[in-house]
């Protein structure tokens, strides 16, 4: 390969959700709005967690980080979005990119682990209730988080590094609305082997094995519980797992849509899959809260204290 007759690239070109110009104001305070309620969402939670002795619980505890997380997540995306549509510009910068892409993987394989931790803190609820208390202590729950930021941040700066280490040389169009992995592999001109093995290996392990774990948690909860005998027993393990089973099925049928259906090939720049990505990587985090508080007394109860509690201090 001759390098003299490249052209290194130093920025991208992201194409963002659509070209249309008459769309942009609309995708514009779409998403404006979707960024605040999703920050906002989350930081009540987190909040009405630290604010309240009855939830300090390990499950409250992975909730609350969860929805930094997702805080993270969201953050990554969506200013960026909303300073190219704002400024009519697509230009995003290799620094700018890479960031993005480091973050996103952080945040993106953060969520599944806490997913996971979370699942096998139901698991232990539910079919150990006496030796609950033994087994999540307090150094076990926050070995379980430290553990998953450790190997997110080590697994996302592996593969931006991996990335460094490619050559650009156009085109240097990115038909998405952020900085992710495939379409930046795509573009790269010189040999991308180590990369795409890295990416089925590790990546492949680092997504199966909390969904393996999340599977597994819930068919032993679903033994532990057609084996209780009184209904209310029932009734109070199965509610204890809703909120958490339906953010699971949420960030796993929209990551399943994105990464396993096929790019559409009557589209060149597969809108559809766009669509899809928005679900998983903006949807999913602005939902998490109101799943949560929506469906669980406890968590409505702390919310209520906490707005009670600022609309007093403000009155006063
Ligand atoms: C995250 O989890 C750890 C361990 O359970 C906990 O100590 C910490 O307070 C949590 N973070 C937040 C923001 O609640």
């Amino acid at each position: 390969m001759d390098r003299r007759n490249q052209t290194r690239i130093y920025e991208f070109l992201l194409l963002g959700l659509s070209e249309r110009p008459e769309q942009q104001p609309l995708l514009f305070g779409l998403f404006l709005g979707i960024y605040l309620v999703t920050v906002l969402g989350n930081l009540l939670i987190i909040l009405a967690i630290g604010s309240d002795m009855h939830l300090h619980t390990p499950m409250y505890f992975f909730l609350a980080n969860l929805s930094v997380s997702d805080i993270g997540f969201v953050s990554t995306i969506i200013p960026k979005m909303l300073d190219n549509i704002g400024s009519g510009s697509k230009l995003i910068s290799y620094g700018e990119c890479l960031t993005q892409l480091y973050f996103f993987g952080l945040f993106a394989d953060l969520d599944n682990f806490l997913l996971a931790v979370m699942a096998l803190d139901r698991y232990v609820a539910i079919s150990q209730p006496l030796h609950y208390a033994l087994i999540m202590t307090s150094q076990r729950c926050a070995l379980l988080v430290a553990g998953s930021w450790v190997i997110t941040a080590f697994h996302a700066l592996v593969h931006t590094l991996l990335l460094t280490r490619l050559s650009f040389c156009g085109p240097n169009i990115i038909p998405h609305f952020f900085c992710d992995l495939v379409p930046l592999l795509k573009l790269a001109c010189s040999s991308t082997y180590v990369n795409n093995l890295l990416l089925i290996l590790v990546a492949g392990t680092l997504l199966v094995g909390p969904f393996v774990c999340i599977f597994t948690s819930y068919f032993y909860i679903a033994l532990a519980v057609l084996r209780m005998d009184s209904p209310q027993g029932k009734q109070r393990a199965f509610s204890s797992c809703t909120s958490h089973l339906s953010v699971v099925s949420l960030f796993y049928s929209t990551a399943i849509g994105v990464y396993l259906c096929p790019p559409s090939s009557s589209s060149p720049s597969g809108g559809k899959d766009r669509v899809f990505s928005v679900m998983y990587t903006v949807v999913t985090p602005m939902l998490n809260p109101f799943i949560y508080s929506l469906r669980n007394r406890e968590m409505k109860g702390a919310l209520g204290k906490l707005l009670r509690r600022k609309t007093l201090f403000s009155e006063s």
